[in-house]
């Protein structure tokens, strides 16, 4: 009943309708963005004389009247004004009287929610960005603390070569940087303003778009009325980021949950990032780190949805798009949520450098420097592993690693080993022989220390 469109109805809308195509018990979290683009919308309305300045006075502090009810929980919000568009209209009506009416001058509802998610993911892209990079400083501060803890770098998860936990901690870095670096470029297609598109076709007022664009802090307005109702890519942009940053994350969830079991023993999760199980008294578990793993799903979910939910859709404005926003805002939720507890857990995780040494030393990730020993003595490296693969094998069926061989015994497998062999193979040697830059070599990964605390100064 008393629908703000009701003038075409012969009928009440069917309340099952009505349940099914409300949005308010979701897009009530833009009401915030809603009246700041209305407030902008009404003083350009005011300033270009399509409605006197004092109606528009009146409506702007009517505005503001019925943000501070919301803000204090005041306001009660209804199925059958449909959506937070309609029922702060309803209640801005309620509170200045008829003339609330003339808002929607020069507007519709479809630039109008275009430009209230462009509002709220401006802000939401900025603040989750600063998330990453706390999470980027928690690694390199847990980086600096082990520029000389070395342990196995795997590959297959077989052990493979030895490398600085430092350099394993700054390869997540640089992940970081990229997704928040995805995160602020989306940002400049974010912050244009779709207000002004009316329904689709522009509208009869003589409006001004870029008024409007520079009250609210939009770098530019959409060139096309069409596209300004129908474009839904700034949120793929960002579901699609986030999805990157969730795998990135859950790729190191993965390690800390490997790394904390008693096989490894690499590192201890503080208890207060832990949680225990109802029936096994021992229990300590990865929890935090399962489920950032694990909502990874929900997010691929969303951008997912989204873009099924927006393949084949005709231009302009279609209901389907509705269907935009939970997606949008579970993943703004699911990220924060996720970096917030990111940080304090690399800050307080114990690295057992101890157990990462004897798994150094009690396998052949120090293999590959013999055959480059040989190498450098003129054997083709092709020989060379062929030599050393027979050589590993030796060791494994004689219970010793490459260490415990004595010269004789490596000579055994070729008269170019000499006693330098032994000094090849420390495992400090061997990181250190990986001196490229990029590389675990210590000093390379002191000076990629060194540039990442640059780079994260960066905004
Ligand atoms: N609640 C709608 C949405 O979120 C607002 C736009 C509705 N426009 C319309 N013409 N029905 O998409």
């Amino acid at each position: 009943m008393n629908k703000l469109w009701g003038g075409r109805f012969t009928k009440p809308t069917d309340r099952l309708v009505e349940e099914y195509t409300a949005s308010i018990n979701f897009d009530k979290a833009l009401a915030e963005e809603d009246i700041q683009g209305s407030l902008a919308h009404v003083a350009m309305l005011g300033k270009c004389g399509i409605i006197p300045q004092e109606d528009a006075d009146t409506i702007a502090e009517g505005l503001i009247k019925v943000l501070h009810k919301i803000e204090a929980g005041q306001v009660e919000f209804s199925v059958s004004d449909e959506d937070i568009h309609m029922n702060i209209e309803k209640h801005l009506i309620e509170e200045v009287g008829p003339v609330g009416g003339k808002l929607h001058t020069g507007r519709s509802r479809n630039d109008q929610v275009a430009t209230d998610m462009h509002l709220y993911l401006r802000s939401r892209v900025v603040e989750l960005t600063g998330l990453v990079q706390a999470v980027q400083q928690a690694l390199l501060d847990q980086a600096k603390q082990h520029t000389d803890t070395i342990l196995p770098g795997y590959t297959h998860l077989q052990r493979a070569q030895p490398i600085l936990f430092a350099h394993h901690l700054l390869a997540y870095v640089s992940m970081f940087q990229r997704d928040a670096e995805r995160l602020m470029d989306s940002y400049k297609r974010i912050n244009i303003l779709p207000l002004g598109a009316g329904a689709l076709a522009g509208t009869t007022f003589p409006i001004d778009r870029h008024f409007v664009a520079e009250q609210l802090g939009f770098d530019g307005v959409y060139e096309n009325s069409l596209d300004a109702v129908s474009d839904r890519d700034f949120i793929l942009e960002f579901l699609a980021g986030a999805s990157i940053l969730m795998m990135h994350m859950s790729r190191l969830c993965e390690e800390m949950v490997l790394w904390s079991s008693t096989e490894f023993g690499f590192v201890e999760l503080d208890d207060a990032f832990c949680t225990g199980s109802s029936i096994m008294p021992q229990k300590k578990n990865p929890d935090v780190a399962e489920l950032v793993r694990g909502k990874t799903g929900r997010v691929y979910g969303n951008l997912m949805g989204l873009l099924t939910v927006l393949k084949s859709l005709p231009l302009a404005y279609n209901k389907d798009m509705q269907e935009d926003k939970e997606g949008m805002f579970d993943t703004v939720a699911t990220l924060d949520g996720a970096l917030r507890l990111f940080a304090p857990m690399i800050a307080t995780m114990k690295v057992r450098t101890g157990r990462m040494r004897e798994a150094v030393n009690k396998d052949f990730s120090n293999a590959t420097d013999i055959a480059d020993f040989l190498v450098g003595k003129g054997l083709p490296f092709r020989q060379a592993h062929e030599v050393i693969g027979k050589t590993v094998l030796y060791c494994i069926e004689n219970g010793k690693y490459l260490l415990d061989l004595s010269l004789d015994e490596f000579k055994s497998f070729s008269d170019l080993f000499d006693e330098k062999i032994y000094a090849v193979l420390q495992p400090e040697n061997v990181v250190n022989a990986r001196n490229v830059y990029g590389g675990t070599a210590a000093p390379q990964v002191e000076a990629a220390i060194g540039r990442a605390e640059t780079t994260l100064g960066w905004t």
